[in-house]
């Protein structure tokens, strides 16, 4: 969930402020992600000093913590290593010692930056504790920068090079992390490590690069047993931890790929969890598999295995980043949620381009082709996703079941995996994600790999662990999601997903029709999608005169419904912390009917469709019972009474109704939120990207 970045520089000059302010600024761009507490650690007066800072709260408070410090900001670097941090607290309490990097001891001999959760964690300290080593914090992360002292001040005779020390503590750990590491014993090196949680690293140089992949060095048997300090029947660690030799590894396979022949050139490294922080440098970035251990020394970047692995790729890609900056600023919008909202007809555009032909009504996914004749043939269809995600599922599983007659399941992906679910290789099973890094979803997929099944991943963004790791899929073009209240990832997915169902039925003729009448509706949509927003005023208006002091909040509808009940319910419970739940209306007699009253607000989602009666049949339930129900409907329908208050919405058809409809819902939400005056971006307890179970 938390943010890393760090910085490295190698013949170029920076002096301390400067480099400051790129730690700081690069955390900023992570916030988005969610955090509680920020730290960095920077090179100190000599090369056997390390400075750190460390705050709870925001990037704001950290870089006034900083500011307002004695150390000599003049100071200048020609090579340097710093790093920096925004927690998400999983083992203690956000507090400053628990801030992020944390050390290995009061000298700061090795100091970390962690992402995820070490599980072993107690094991680890118990024996580093019956060792004589001290802690200071409550975190699993301390762990990892003890274990890096204890092993160093195990060698016998023999330097480790910083590398195989990673390697060794590496292999201790167990549960998922991204890692970047420092150490007063490798001045101006810095090696990352990750298994589960994301990590990229940006190039910049003032030459062009010449090589675009940097070649994949494996690691040496001795490294393979690890230091052995957990393994059944080691009586003590150091009469059992294992000196490797230096790794065999040849500088001559590693690519100096940023250098003239021969000629060390200034350059600049970027590490960091996300794109957003590294984007504004360069746009040259090389995204780190699970098990890759980067090392950077003396301008060069090596990366290394774990282990030796058959058929693994054994180079990574340097890519070229389309994103730019400014998509990730919120222009002119006071936050990034209200942006976000705000960039559906155009983001709903970006999802289609290129995929859909309105002439001929013919979709083409490029990401699904060579595999849709399995997906035809499979058995069932199985989705896995989490909240508004999951959403997204359950808003199209009956067009999918309409247009393609396999059977349709949607799953939580926490709870299909509590459940241990049967999955054949007969299945198909497709992963919803925005950030394609949630933990229970990754899980779930890799569940589904390892059983044989086909993987199809639904992400808005590149280079995902999902993306990366599923056998094929959709990428929802949504551009940077940063509000932590997913809005248009929403809309992109649930059209994604229509366009998913609607190729995948493409050899049915008598479905000819529908697809057609499907393919005009998306056409219309983004017109459509702006008629709604114009709405946003009277919406204010109702969140500020009905619902802004209400403790709680009914919102209810059929079919196709359904979905958007869940997702406009989740949308207000999320940022403006008003317990709010989305139920069906066919559900109403048989539990929830109880709450009804003149006070508690029901919304009702009543637009028109083959449901529409059932639902009068709800509103009626609603109104005997003194409810006072606010009803989104087709802004045509003139059968509704006008005792009743309306959000008035354009009809389409009835699979895409659940696109415009969710869109006063996220807009109310956002007013509420404000009216309360909560952090709209930032929602407490909450953080954009899962990436723990
Ligand atoms: C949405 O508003 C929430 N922040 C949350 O439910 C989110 O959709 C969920 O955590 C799944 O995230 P993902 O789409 O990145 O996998
Ligand atoms: N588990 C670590 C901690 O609690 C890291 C959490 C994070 O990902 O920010 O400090």
């Amino acid at each position: 969930m938390c943010g890393i970045f760090a910085y490295c520089t190698y013949l170029t000059e920076k002096d301390r402020k400067e480099i400051c302010d790129i730690l700081c600024t690069g955390l900023q761009r992570l916030e988005y992600r969610g955090y509680d507490s920020a730290g960095i650690g920077i090179d100190g007066d000599t090369e056997k000093d390390v400075i750190l800072f460390k705050q709870v709260g925001k990037v704001a408070a950290l870089r006034k913590l900083i500011t307002e410090s004695k150390v000599n900001f003049g100071k200048t670097f020609i090579n340097q290593v710093s790093i920096a941090h925004t927690r998400w607290a999983t083992h203690g309490a956000p507090s400053p010692i628990n801030c992020h990097p944390l050390r290995s001891d009061p000298t700061n001999e090795f100091t970390v930056i962690h992402n995820g959760i070490v599980t072993n964690n107690n094991e680890l300290r118990l024996v580093l504790q019956k060792k004589g080593y001290k802690f200071e914090s409550e975190t699993d992360t301390e762990v990892v920068a003890v274990l890096f002292k204890y092993i160093w001040d195990s060698q016998r005779g023999t330097r480790l090079d910083f590398t195989t020390l990673v390697k060794i503590v590496v292999k201790e750990l167990e549960g998922s992390f991204a890692f970047v590491f420092k150490s007063i014993h490798f001045p101006n090196e810095v090696v990352t490590a990750r298994r589960g949680s994301p990590l990229l690293i940006g190039v910049k140089t003032e030459k062009k690069l010449k090589i675009d992949f940097v070649d994949v060095e494996i690691a040496g048997p001795d490294v393979e047993k690890g230091a052995g300090l957990l393994a059944p029947g080691s009586s003590s660690l150091g009469s059992n931890f294992l000196v490797p030799q230096p790794a065999g590894m040849t500088r001559t396979q590693s690519r100096a790929f940023m250098s003239e022949e021969g000629v060390p050139q200034p350059i600049e490294f970027f590490i960091a969890s996300d794109a957003s922080a590294v984007v504004e440098h360069t746009k040259r970035v090389l995204y780190l598999e699970d098990d890759d251990i980067a090392h950077i020394i003396e301008g060069e970047l090596h990366i290394h295995r774990l282990r030796r692995e058959e058929g693994k790729s054994s180079v990574r890609a340097i890519e070229t980043l389309e994103l730019e900056l400014a998509e990730i600023m919120k222009g002119k919008f006071d936050h990034f949620m209200q942006k976000e909202i705000y960039e559906q007809p155009e983001s709903v555009v970006n999802t289609m381009r290129g995929r859909v032909n309105f002439d001929t009504h013919k979709i083409t996914l490029g990401g699904l082709k060579a595999y849709l004749p399995i997906i035809r043939r499979c058995r069932r269809i199985v989705f896995s996703a989490c909240g508004t995600s999951y959403h997204s599922c359950i808003a199209t599983r009956a067009i999918f079941e309409e247009l393609t007659e396999i059977p349709v399941s949607v799953e939580l992906a926490s709870d299909f995996l509590d459940r241990k679910t049967p999955i054949f290789r007969d299945d198909v099973c497709v992963f919803v994600s925005q950030s394609g890094e949630t933990a229970d979803t990754i899980l779930a997929m890799r569940y589904c790999l390892e059983r044989g099944a086909l993987c199809v991943g639904v992400v808005n963004t590149v280079g995902s662990t999902i993306s990366r790791e599923s056998h094929c899929g959709i990428h929802i073009n949504a551009g940077p999601e940063i509000g932590v209240a997913s809005t248009k990832a929403y809309t992109s997915q649930y059209i994604a997903l229509i366009m998913f169902a609607i190729q995948m039925s493409e050899d049915r003729i008598s479905l000819t029709e529908r697809r057609k009448q499907i393919i005009d509706g998306l056409h219309e949509l983004p017109a459509q999608i702006s008629q709604v927003l114009h709405g946003d005023k009277a919406l204010q208006q109702l969140a500020k005169t009905v619902l802004a002091n209400s403790r709680s909040l009914l919102i209810m509808g059929r079919g196709f419904q359904y979905a958007t009940c869940l997702e406009g319910a989740l949308k207000i419970k999320e940022i403006s912390y008003t317990h709010s739940e989305g139920i069906l209306a066919g559900e109403l007699k048989h539990g929830p009917l109880a709450l009804i009253d003149g006070d508690l607000p029901v919304i009702l989602v009543m637009t028109r469709d083959s449901l529409y009666p059932k639902v009068q049949s709800a509103l009626a339930q609603v109104t005997a019972r003194k409810g006072q129900p606010i009803i989104i409907c087709n802004e045509d329908d003139l059968s509704i009474s006008k005792e009743y208050r309306t959000i008035r919405v354009p009809q389409t058809v009835d699979c895409l109704q659940g696109i415009l409809n969710i869109i006063p819902l996220q807009l109310l939400s956002y007013h509420l939120a404000i009216l309360n005056g909560f952090d709209v971006d930032f929602p407490r307890n909450l953080a954009k990207s899962v990436t723990t179970e």
